[in-house]
């Protein structure tokens, strides 16, 4: 079958495709997907290079990818067809999901084993042309639902900025953070995405065109934000603390799993980084709001499978507006 493999850390061009690789036998809990489509995250390339945490331990030739769409094709020893009904992940049902964070094997295959509980059922009303967007929706989504219900404890009345508003998390971030109940949400992105910002529920900050941290001061009139939900880290970690509230009660929350905290705990800000959570109940979650339209991820590109290597480079540019895909169809 057809598979993207790595056999050395390095750039984009290390993803190579192969057409013989044998389909993998599923274990118990897992179930057999033929992949239709692989959602990208920064975290791949991040594994792919070698500086992801995920790296450490992993074994080369090593697979690429953490999500997708997909159809159950097969299962374990101990799934029989009934139990795999009563999880509504029956063989031929259409499923999305990602792996879990200790399972470091890759999606963009052909054919994948992976656990029954990593994955949830698409509902039938969605058409094969909307089928990418399902295949970017978990693992930006657990990590959505974890930033804001986990980390940032969002609640009332907050008043929250969102650095990367129109990126693959920024987009589940605006919505989500409304939906918790932040009254006001400021959302920084290039001005060519102030736009799509304002559809998905805050007010965009061109970070491109004015100086940001001025805005949200303005905006706020000089009080600061409770939350921010940093996205970026690099160059937006330490000013956003200039933009918080003045009190010492605000909170800053990272993304970038290898952020360094250090300055917000040094200045008495709660600082904290997105551990994501996967499991069912939250994948059920991301169908409810992507079904009541709550959740209006959107995909920007499609790649075929052949060039995933563009894709990696698309990513790493950092400016991907909602998520970036590969087509696994033969
Ligand atoms: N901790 C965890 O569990 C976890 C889970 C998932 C992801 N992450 C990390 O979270 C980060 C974001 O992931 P993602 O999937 O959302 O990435 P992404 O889709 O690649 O984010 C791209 C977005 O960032 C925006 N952006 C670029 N430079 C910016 C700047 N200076 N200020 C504000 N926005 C800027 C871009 O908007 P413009 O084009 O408008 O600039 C673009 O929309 C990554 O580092 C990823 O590894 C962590």
């Amino acid at each position: 079958m057809r598979e993207i493999l790595f056999d050395r850390f390095g750039g984009p061009d290390v993803l190579t495709l192969h057409t013989d690789s044998p389909r993998p036998e599923p274990a118990e809990g897992e179930v057999l997907v033929e992949v239709a489509y692989a959602g990208l995250n920064p975290l791949d390339y991040k594994i792919r290079d070698g500086s992801s945490g995920m790296a450490a331990d992993l074994s080369l030739p090593a697979g690429t990818g953490r999500e997708l769409t997909g159809t159950v094709i097969g299962a374990g020893p101990d799934l029989d067809t009934a139990e795999l009904a009563s999880r509504g992940v029956a063989p031929g049902t259409r499923v999305f999901g990602m792996r879990r964070p200790t399972d470091r094997r890759g999606v963009a295959a052909e054919v994948i084993a992976i656990a029954a509980d990593d994955l949830a059922p698409v509902p039938d009303e969605v058409t094969e042309e909307d089928l990418p967007r399902w295949a970017g929706l978990a693992l930006a989504g657990l990590t959505a639902i974890a930033t804001v219900h986990d980390a940032a404890e969002l609640r009332e009345g907050s008043s929250v900025l969102i650095h990367g508003g129109s990126g693959g998390v920024g987009q589940l971030l605006i919505p989500m953070a409304r939906e918790a109940g932040a009254s006001h949400v400021w959302a920084t992105g290039r001005a060519a995405n102030a736009e799509r910002i304002r559809e998905l529920g805050a007010e965009p900050i061109a970070y491109d065109q004015v100086d940001w941290q001025q805005a949200v001061r303005e905006a706020t009139g000089g009080e600061g934000v409770d939350v921010v939900l940093d996205t970026r880290y690099f160059s937006t970690f330490l000013p956003s603390l200039d933009v918080l509230r003045a009190d010492g009660e605000g909170m800053i929350v990272v993304l970038p799993s290898l952020a360094d905290l250090t300055p917000a705990q040094e200045r008495g800000i709660t600082a904290r980084i997105t551990r994501i959570v996967t499991g069912r109940d939250r994948l059920d979650r991301l169908v409810q709001g992507m079904r009541s339209g709550a959740y209006p991820l959107e995909t920007s590109r499609v790649l075929p499978l052949e060039q995933i290597a563009e894709a990696h480079r698309l990513l790493e540019d950092g400016h991907t507006r909602g998520k970036l895909v590969v087509d696994v169809r033969p």
